[in-house]
């Protein structure tokens, strides 16, 4: 097996579990029901023992939060609502003393219509900065210069009364795109990254990474003949055109092949990481921003397991599909969820959730963890009047609202589930069952989903099998199953999956006896044989085999 990494050979990011943190909703320290940077101070002895290794925080920049922090009016500053500079500082330094490492949200295709930049670019056509961001003159009729839609419904361009021009927005009008064509605006996005890794930053999540470039001729999106037919979420009128021309641009290549030379060069004193939001479904084209020679993205997001139907055989699928694209040497990654998708507990039940979160973290690669899916919390229903997010505002009732998947963690049984004090309203509503689905409670409970999370997390890490090693799907084994072998040096071990709410049994005869080391139920660690291996409804098992040749 060529999939096969030494210890040695790895980096942080490849041996490690990446903890997703929503700060606005994770725990509020100062009592203003919105969640902030000493609260994450506070919970980060919670998360060396739960045994992640490093946390990416959503972004804590200052904004007016049209989109929670995604519309960045200040990148080298924090917003008071979260904290100041000098607690970032203290984060950073907590973290590195408890061995977490810290990834930092960086939101290249655009700012908010708030950031100085903007506020010059559109105060005149002459301005110096009037480049920095996508201005165009209308048809001759006075619409938009073309087709481009906004992700979140309308026309991807604003016109400017004052200055009589258009200005390009992939999201919300007040998220204007930046110009990246421009050499002075990749500059001043470079020296953001520079000003993050001086303070000691260990990596970068790049929003909307395939987007920053777009076609220089502007050309219109053709339209798509399957608007229906979709690997992603349907997302209404967008769904209408193929996006050839407002996004994935050849050209971003070239941008991050110069954005990894900068990494690389802080790589030199402690590794740094880029990891890329790529909304992209064909392998092969994802896979390309690993980069030829492997000096683009470290790891460009994979959201298959997002959007794969959730069977045993659309799930291996997915999984050849991956291994099949990547190139020797390029690490493969797994996102089930994040602040952007219903959780996987609504999405696929409590009992799967369990199944799912076993395969995130024992599949070749690594995995991304959304707070709170490690105590199985769920979407929380959000009526009309308590909306926040901008995608539901504008397209409400198609299911596209994310604030389901921001409520709160649930830390204890208290009121308000210890995320802020009692007596205070949290910005979101907090799931009605959080007096039994709370961290406190599932800490008790040697049956849990945090109990099963903190076990695989432990495993995971002392078994270089499953950290690095190789993989290699079974066949022959029920449909309703995924069997699969990691493999290091010698040790290997077998994961057995049950997708279904049915008892299987599956037939491994070649392979002798191997021992449970772990089963979603945790309920057996026991020695079994393989020729007639049975899983419980919902149960997914890690068992260690018997000494494998070296690979
Ligand atoms: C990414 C973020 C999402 C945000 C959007 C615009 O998709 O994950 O939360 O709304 O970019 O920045
Ligand atoms: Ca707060």
């Amino acid at each position: 097996m060529q999939n096969n990494l030494q210890h040695q050979q790895a980096d942080w990011w490849q041996q490690g579990v990446i903890y997703q943190i929503y700060p606005r909703s994770f725990k509020d320290n100062n009592g203003d029901g919105i969640g902030d940077l000493p609260g994450i101070i506070a919970k980060l002895d919670y998360l060396t023992w739960l045994g992640v290794d490093a946390i990416w925080l959503s972004p804590i920049y200052p904004s007016p939060m049209v989109d929670f922090g995604y519309d960045v009016s200040d990148f080298t500053s924090i917003d008071p609502i979260f904290g100041d500079l000098t607690t970032f500082d203290a984060l950073v330094a907590q973290a590195h003393h408890s061995g977490l490492k810290v990834i930092m949200d960086y939101v290249p295709n655009h700012t908010s219509d708030q950031h100085p930049w903007f506020l010059a670019s559109r105060s005149s056509r002459q301005h110096p900065k009037r480049d920095w961001y996508v201005w165009v003159e209308p048809k001759p009729d006075g619409s938009p210069p073309n087709n481009w839609l906004g992700s979140w419904g309308g026309s991807a361009w604003e016109w400017d009364a004052t200055t009589h021009q258009y200005y390009l927005h992939s999201y919300h009008k007040a998220m204007p795109d930046l110009n990246w064509r421009n050499p002075a605006v990749k500059d001043a996005m470079f020296d953001v990254v520079r000003f993050w890794f001086d303070r000691g930053v260990d990596g970068l999540r790049i929003d909307s990474a395939q987007r920053i470039m777009k076609d220089p001729h502007l050309r219109d999106n053709p339209p798509n003949p399957t608007p229906k037919v979709t690997s992603y979420k349907l997302l209404g009128d967008y769904d209408s055109q193929l996006h050839l021309y407002d996004r994935s641009h050849a050209d971003n290549h070239a941008v991050y092949r110069e954005l990894r030379q900068l990494l690389d060069s802080y790589s030199l004193q402690s590794p740094r990481v880029a990891l890329g939001e790529m909304h992209i479904f064909d392998w092969q084209e994802w896979a390309s921003y690993y980069g030829q020679q492997l000096d683009e993205l470290h790891m460009p997001l994979n959201f298959g397991l997002v959007y794969v139907p959730w069977k045993a055989s659309a799930v291996r699928q997915h999984v050849d599909a991956i291994e099949t694209a990547l190139r020797p040497g390029a690490w493969p990654n797994y996102v089930l969820a994040n602040h952007d998708e219903p959780r996987i507990t609504s999405r696929i039940g409590p009992e799967q959730a369990r199944i799912a979160l076993m395969l995130l973290l024992t599949l070749r690669g690594t995995p991304t963890l959304y707070n709170g899916d490690e105590i199985g919390m769920h979407n929380v229903e959000i009526p009309p009047q308590l909306v926040h997010d901008p995608w539901e505002k504008s397209l409400p009732g198609m299911g596209l609202g994310r604030d389901p998947e921001r409520s709160p963690m649930q830390w204890d049984a208290g009121h308000n589930a210890g995320f802020c004090p009692p007596t205070v309203k949290p910005w979101l509503p907090i799931a009605d069952d959080y007096q039994q689905v709370n961290v406190a409670a599932q800490r008790e409970d040697r049956h849990s989903m945090l109990a099963l999370t903190r076990a695989l997390l432990q495993l995971r890490r002392t078994t270089p099998a499953l950290s690095l090693g190789s993989y290699a799907p079974i066949a022959g084994v029920p449909e309703e199953c995924f069997v699969y072998v990691r493999q290091s040096g010698e040790q290997r071990r077998l994961v057995a999956l049950n997708f279904s709410g049915s008892e299987q049994h599956i037939q491994l005869s070649t392979m002798g006896n191997g021992f449970i080391r772990i089963s979603t139920h945790l309920d057996r660690e026991e020695s079994v044989d393989l020729a007639s291996l049975h899983l419980r409804s919902d149960e997914g098992c890690v068992i260690e085999l018997a000494d494998g040749q070296t690979n």
